[in-house]
């Protein structure tokens, strides 16, 4: 019997990596705390599909809370271990990282710690870490690459990330466990984030609702497609060791061009209110990925204007819903 633990799993890139895994025939345990950092009907709704498979056991949890974590890791041990646990729980948003920071940490750094000692004491041979692009801070390299300087980030979440990977790197030291760490550069697709702006775009939109455009738009983001970053996720539990790896699109585009696919897909005008740029907000993101290629043998395959089409679709089929939650 194939097992995993996914943490995060009513999360945007938890629920489709909970997907795969169970279309893989695991038994998957999923955990998430269902917390309101965005709308919940969406988060409710992703535990509701997956709980179409009977494989799929989900417990409402904080990872902060590591006597609770204890016992559900416990409890899915009994009979054989998971084979990996995949980190996906995390606090996330970094605008929101500057209100309220102490969150952020209880749950991306001491759930990260809690996570890690649990790997070590049920004996789950690979973790893997969801970590982030912005831990490269406002870094002004055509290419982030994984000897760039991380130690100055510009927001307490890549603040956050970049502690859990440090107390990950020490843990992989002192323990037989393998670890991976993930950056993953903005993620988006079906399903997705209501906070992020390719759900936003697309929503506001169909909604003929006002977008908020910080900044001149001239930003760019190595924009990545959920597909490939499951792909990437369900490749790093063969790792051995302590690895970093970066899962980007490798093709930057600007927040502008993001608005006009959504136009030309639409084939209707974007609604603009133009406000000054953000303080936590970098100004450029784009992926190294010659590692990632070598050692899990991965590439992208969607592009943006595909992935767009494809996300953009999922709305249209679940309009009826989708249409109430906030943004
Ligand atoms: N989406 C992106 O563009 C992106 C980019 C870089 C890194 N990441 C990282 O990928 C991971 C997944 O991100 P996502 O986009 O799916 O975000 P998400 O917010 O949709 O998912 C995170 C999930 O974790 C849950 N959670 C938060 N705190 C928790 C806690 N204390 N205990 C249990 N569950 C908790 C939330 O309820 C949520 O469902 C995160 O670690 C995030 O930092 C995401």
């Amino acid at each position: 019997m194939k097992k995993i633990i996914i943490t995060g799993a009513a999360g945007f890139i938890g629920f489709h990596t909970t997907k795969l895994y169970l279309e893989k025939g695991y038994f998957v345990l999923g955990i998430d705390n269902l917390n309101d950092s965005y709308d919940t009907e969406i988060k409710k709704f992703r535990i509701k599909e997956l709980k179409n498979f009977e494989s799929f056991t989900f417990k409402k949890l904080d990872i902060s809370n590591k006597d609770k974590l204890d016992k559900e890791f416990a409890a899915f041990s009994k009979n054989s271990k998971p084979e990996a646990i995949i980190n996906l729980a995390a606090r996330t948003g970094v605008r929101k990282s500057t209100e309220n920071p102490t969150v952020y940490y209880m749950t991306n750094v001491i759930g990260a710690l809690n996570i890690a000692e649990l790997a070590v004491r049920y004996k789950i041979k690979s973790l893997i870490h969801a970590s982030t692009s912005s831990v490269y801070g406002d870094s002004k390299a055509r290419k982030f690459s994984l000897d760039a300087e991380t130690s100055m980030p510009i927001s307490n979440y890549a603040a956050s990330k970049k502690s859990s990977e440090v107390l990950l790197y020490a843990f992989s030291k002192l323990s037989n466990i393998n670890v991976t760490v993930l950056r993953f550069f903005t993620v988006y697709g079906p399903l997705g984030r209501p906070d992020m702006s390719p759900f936003i775009f697309i929503e506001s939109n169909i909604r003929r609702k006002r977008i908020s455009l910080f900044g001149n738009g001239l930003q760019k983001r190595d924009f990545t497609y959920v597909d490939d970053i499951v792909s990437g996720i369900f490749k790093s539990t063969k790792l051995k060791g302590f690895n970093i790896l970066n899962l980007g699109n490798n093709n930057p585009v600007s927040i502008k061009y993001l608005l006009s696919l959504v136009e030309k897909i639409t084939k209707t005008k974007n609604i603009i209110k133009e406000l000054p740029p953000l303080p936590e907000d970098v100004f450029y993101t784009s992926a190294d990925i010659s590692k990632t290629k070598k050692l899990l043998n991965w590439v992208p395959t969607t592009n943006i204007s595909e992935g767009i089409k494809k996300t953009y679709n999922w709305h249209i089929e679940n309009i009826k819903w989708i249409k109430n939650i906030k943004i």
